[in-house]
């Protein structure tokens, strides 16, 4: 009996969200075409469904793998898709000098509600751009990566994580299979790659359920 009225209220509390959230994002985007608002809403819908994710082990290995090449103490990082504040406090632990965050949603002053392919910070604003498990939901990869480009300043370390060889359907929209593939996307404005890797699903360093590639860059 207690199940069902449970289960019930959830939905009621998810809706209701929904609604608050979808418009809070509209108010900052403005009107936009019904195939889009339908992508924008499904990436809603699914991560409202999550919201009190912990740090997760990935936040912390690709943070930690960050650290190795970047400056954090005069460093002012953008987190791209970071659904709630786990690697925003992260960062902070590990000294960075200032952390912000985009998501479609926010629950934190720190974190803005942002559409990844049409930020709205100006050029050459941040020094370190980490974005994991996101990149994946992008309606246009190609128009991300230009405005990540856009908003890292030159020689800026870019730090992205990405399931692949998955099934894509729902939100998870691109697979980009393997990691040539990734930093061909950035090729018109990737200077060096500093690390990266490709786990299998099951490998010790990766808990998510697919393969999954790392990569970290700086920008030219
Ligand atoms: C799978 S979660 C990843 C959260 C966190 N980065 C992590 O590693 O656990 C992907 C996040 O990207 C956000 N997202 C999806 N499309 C987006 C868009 N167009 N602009 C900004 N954020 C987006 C989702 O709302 C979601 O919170």
């Amino acid at each position: 009996m207690l199940l069902p009225i449970r289960r019930t209220a959830r939905r009621l509390l998810n809706a209701l969200r929904l609604r608050r959230h979808r418009k809070t994002l509209y108010a900052t985007m403005g009107n936009q075409p019904a195939e889009y608002r339908d992508y924008l809403e499904t990436q809603l819908k699914r991560t409202l469904g999550k919201l009190d994710a912990p740090l997760q082990g990935r936040t912390q290995l690709m943070v930690d793998a960050v650290a190795r090449f970047a400056d954090l103490p005069h460093s002012r990082v953008l987190c791209v898709g970071c659904r709630n504040t786990a690697e925003l406090d992260y960062f902070l632990a590990r000294g960075a000098q200032s952390v912000t965050g985009i998501d479609l949603y926010s629950g934190d002053p720190r974190i803005q509600v942002m559409d990844m392919h049409q930020m709205t910070f100006p050029a050459d604003q941040f020094d370190v751009l980490y974005t994991v498990h996101a990149l994946e939901h992008a309606h246009d990869p190609a128009k991300v990566a230009g405005e990540i480009a856009r908003v890292v300043r030159p020689q800026g370390i870019v730090a992205i994580e990405v399931p692949v060889r998955y099934p894509t359907g729902g939100a998870d929209l691109v697979d980009f299979e393997n990691l040539d593939k990734l930093h061909a996307l950035f090729a018109p404005y990737l200077d060096q790659v500093l690390w990266g890797e490709e786990l299998p699903a099951g490998a010790p360093a990766n808990h998510s359920g697919t393969p999954v590639i790392r990569t970290i860059f700086c920008l030219r």
